[in-house]
């Protein structure tokens, strides 16, 4: 059974990005299991799917940056994914850290209770496969143990097509970007929150969004002073390469 949004309402004030990726190679198990380690207890990850129609947890288009592979994630099997170095690039002690499956993680995050954000990358591929195979994976999982989770992404075509798959789904609207037409996109898809790049962050949009009863969540603040600014806006959770950071501020 799905969690209700009001569940959000104590979304933490902090969100691991893509892991601690400050400390491990973004997005892997390795990172989610520091962040875990940090006290956090949301982590953001990004989705793609891969050639042969898996679902792999990876944030770039292209997976030269943070592999040892070449090419597009979307142009490669899982098997050929797998085989791949995801660690090294960021530090030798992290060499043959794998590219985890969201399978994987799902159920690492079962294991450690930790709550997540999927951001759903945009692809070529049909928003319409991608948000079944989404669904379907989230609730199948669902049906073995409850996890607070929430999707979101910067692509709303793949967004409706998750609404569309499961109303009860709890989606965020994600842009780099304000634009007016935030609020028709919240309304349309039943958004609990909103997550903005923090530089496009002002007080007055803040009391926008937050009279919609809609959460505001910021990417990507490393700087706990930027940090405790936003929240005295209301803004209610950001997310943090650097949790500990954050979380250090909040404490003190
Ligand atoms: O979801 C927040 C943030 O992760 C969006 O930007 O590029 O880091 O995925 P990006
Ligand atoms: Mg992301």
């Amino acid at each position: 059974m799905p969690i209700s949004p009001l569940d959000f309402k104590i979304i933490p004030p902090v969100i691991g990005h893509r892991g601690a990726c400050a400390y491990a190679p973004e997005n892997t198990l390795a990172s989610f299991f520091k962040a875990k380690q940090l006290g956090v207890k949301w982590v953001e990850l990004d989705i793609q799917m891969t050639a042969d129609q898996e679902l792999v947890v990876f944030h770039d288009d292209e997976i030269s940056r943070t592999t040892n592979g070449h090419g597009r994630i979307q142009d490669h099997p899982l098997s050929y994914l797998k085989s791949l170095d995801a660690g090294s690039w960021f530090h030798p002690k992290f060499s043959g850290e794998k590219i985890p499956t969201l399978q994987e993680v799902i159920a690492f995050f079962q294991e450690q209770d930790l709550a997540v954000n999927i951001e759903i990358k945009a692809q070529s591929t049909d928003p319409k496969i991608m948000a079944d195979k989404i669904v379907g994976m989230i609730s199948e999982n669902l049906k073995k143990k409850i996890f607070p989770f929430f999707i979101s992404s910067f692509d709303t075509a793949i967004l409706k097509q998750v609404k569309k798959a499961n109303p009860a789904l709890p989606i965020a609207h994600l842009a780099d970007q304000w634009s007016d037409d935030w609020q028709e996109i919240c309304d349309e898809l039943d958004c609990i929150a909103f997550d903005l790049n923090y530089k496009t962050v002002t007080e007055e949009k803040v009391q926008e969004v937050l009279a919609t009863n809609r959460l505001v969540l910021a990417y990507t603040v490393n700087d706990p002073a930027i940090a405790a600014r936003l929240f005295s806006w209301g803004v209610s959770g950001v997310f943090s390469d650097c949790p500990d950071k954050i979380i250090a501020v909040l404490s003190s």
